[in-house]
């Protein structure tokens, strides 16, 4: 949670009262984080690793013993390799999209909904490459569409529980699609259509 998109959620949500047990792979990172957030000395913060299990429950259990129980969780870490080919791809790159997008948001969900009670909420980050593919990343655009079903058969398991993911990046095709309608429209006026 002490990515550009992490910051930016966990600051809207400790703006409006929630207590935040933060979690990072990078220690200076997740630190600076909390210590950004309003009310500072409520929150905690765990360097965590989301490709190990152990790791991720650890985070969960001492967040739930020291803050009492856990309403809702966000799941934002995530990797992207360097654009290739699908031919130039390797075993290590497949793997390691995989170890942190898909197998770290499984872990984290795993965790979240055996501590959560009902009405609790979870949000996760695929990604809009996950539902329409993107030439060069194909282990990401992979491992976020996989994210994409996950999210689905959780949400499908646990209905006592919002489980939901977020597509970034679709705001960029939206963007796209308005300024042509208002490209369209300015031009159908001007020609006085
Ligand atoms: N920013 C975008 O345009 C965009 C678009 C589509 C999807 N997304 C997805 O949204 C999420 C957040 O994006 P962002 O731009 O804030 O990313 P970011 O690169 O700023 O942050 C990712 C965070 O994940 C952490 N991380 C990496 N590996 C980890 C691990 N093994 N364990 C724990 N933490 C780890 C990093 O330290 C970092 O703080 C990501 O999952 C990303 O794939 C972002």
């Amino acid at each position: 949670m002490a990515s550009f998109e992490g910051k930016v959620v966990t600051k809207l949500l400790a703006s409006r009262g929630a207590i935040i047990s933060l979690a990072d792979i990078n220690e200076a990172a997740v630190k600076e984080a909390t210590a950004s957030l309003t009310g500072s000395d409520k929150h905690m913060y765990t360097v965590v690793d989301v490709r190990s299990s152990q790791s991720v429950d650890s985070w969960i259990k001492s967040t739930v013993e020291r803050l009492g129980k856990l309403d809702g969780a966000v799941n934002m870490a995530g990797v992207i390799t360097p654009t290739k080919p699908i031919t130039e791809e390797t075993d290590d790159t497949w793997d390691f999209n995989f170890a942190v997008n898909t197998r770290g948001v499984f872990f984290c969900l795993r965790a979240q909904l055996k501590a959560m009670t009902a009405g609790g909420s979870i949000v996760s980050a695929a990604s809009a490459f996950g539902q329409v593919g993107s030439p060069g990343v194909a282990p990401y655009c992979a491992s976020k569409a996989a994210v994409i079903g996950l999210t689905r058969t959780a949400a499908k398991e646990n209905q006592h529980i919002r489980v939901n993911c977020v597509a970034p990046g679709e705001n960029y095709i939206y963007s796209v699609v308005v300024v042509v309608v208002v490209v369209v429209v300015v031009v159908a006026a001007a020609a006085g259509w």
